[in-house]
């Protein structure tokens, strides 16, 4: 019986840990952008439906007066550098400065606009 235990002990640690690395590698990977995206919590205003990101509502968040607008199809229209001045509030749209400015660091700032630069999934009509 003990034996048994052990072994079975032994299966679940494996197979947690293993769950753990592959999570750490995607993390690292390409989806920093994704991540800086959820953790700056921009989708509190803003979907990407293309990545599957849906508008979460973050209590304690403001909510938009304005219409945020999906980012699917961001990079057909701006590349990394105008997103990252934008997000600075040193771009604006017909003379509007984004509502919010970025609080993360240089790095985040230049992985999050390349990831948006990214999202080139033309709108289904
Ligand atoms: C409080 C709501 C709110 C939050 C939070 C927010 N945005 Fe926005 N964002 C807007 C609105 C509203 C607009 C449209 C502004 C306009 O058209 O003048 C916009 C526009 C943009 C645009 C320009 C889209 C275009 O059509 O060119 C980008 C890029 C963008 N946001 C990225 C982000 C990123 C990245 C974050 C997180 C760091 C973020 N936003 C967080 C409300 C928000």
């Amino acid at each position: 019986m003990q034996k048994i235990v052990l072994s079975m002990g032994v299966v679940f640690a494996t197979t947690v840990s293993a769950i753990c690395f592959s999570e750490a590698a995607i993390a690292q990977g390409s989806a920093d952008g994704k991540k800086i995206f959820l953790d700056q919590k921009c989708n509190s205003c803003h979907s990407i439906t293309a990545q599957g990101i849906p508008v979460k509502q973050v209590e304690g968040e403001e909510k938009n007066e304005k219409d945020p607008p999906d980012l699917s199809a961001l990079g057909l229209e701006r590349n990394a550098d105008w997103i990252a001045k934008y997000l600075m509030k040193k771009e604006s749209i017909k003379g509007e400065k984004h509502p919010k400015k970025f609080k993360g660091n240089e790095a985040d700032l230049t992985a999050i606009s390349q990831y948006l630069e990214a999202q080139k999934t033309k709108p289904k009509k």
